[in-house]
């Protein structure tokens, strides 16, 4: 199936689709109402003025399959930009026929026209997918730690609020 797996750039067009997929991925990851953004909001910010995000979309016998969206980072030690996967999915029917694979390969062909140095992301420490990333290549960095500000403690640490961090210090899952 891989030769047949079309990788293609989202427009505004696909913002219901995205949508749904990211939806997918959440309840996947049992965090079904995390998602609170909406398709307007996804039209707004990934394909207005100023794109927070860009997309890419799979497609097998002209059905989307699966989806990666992703971000830009900057080293500045390496003096690069970077690619962060926020979000990558494949249809559950189709898995294990190289659509991930595809999606990942045309992330790592924009580095290699644009000279990003770098594809990150962060995954659950029991999903399976793990076994994709080092199946692709990627390396598990077990130096570093996501560490997050959000919430009560975000809003205390801007209002000089010194007791939210003993209140809200426990680690979250998400926000
Ligand atoms: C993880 C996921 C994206 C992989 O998609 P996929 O289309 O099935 O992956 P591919 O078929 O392109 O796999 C590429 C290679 O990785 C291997 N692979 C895929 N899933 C794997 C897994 N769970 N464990 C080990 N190896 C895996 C494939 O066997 C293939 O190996 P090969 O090149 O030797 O044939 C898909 O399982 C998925 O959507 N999972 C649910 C969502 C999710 O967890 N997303 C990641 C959030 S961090």
């Amino acid at each position: 199936m891989a030769s047949d797996v079309v990788v293609r750039a989202a427009t505004v067009d696909d913002v219901e689709l995205l949508h749904r997929f990211s939806v997918d991925l959440a309840t996947f990851e049992d965090e079904p109402d995390a998602v609170t953004s909406t398709p307007q909001t996804l039209a707004r910010d990934g394909f207005g003025k100023d794109p927070q995000f860009a997309a890419l979309i799979a497609e097998h016998a002209g059905k989307p399959v699966g989806f990666a969206l992703y971000t830009f980072n900057y080293s500045v030690w390496t003096a690069a930009r970077g690619i962060f996967v926020e979000d990558i999915w494949v249809a559950p029917e189709v898995r294990r026929g190289g659509v991930a694979r595809a999606l990942m390969a045309a992330l790592a062909k924009e580095c290699a026209a644009k000279g990003y140095k770098r594809i990150d992301l962060n995954v659950l420490d029991w999903n399976p997918a793990r076994g994709f990333y080092e199946r692709i290549g990627f390396k598990w960095i077990r130096t570093w730690l996501p560490y997050r500000l959000a919430g009560e403690a975000l809003a205390a640490l801007a209002a000089g609020r010194s007791d939210a961090a003993r209140k809200t210090g426990a680690a979250s899952r998400s926000t």
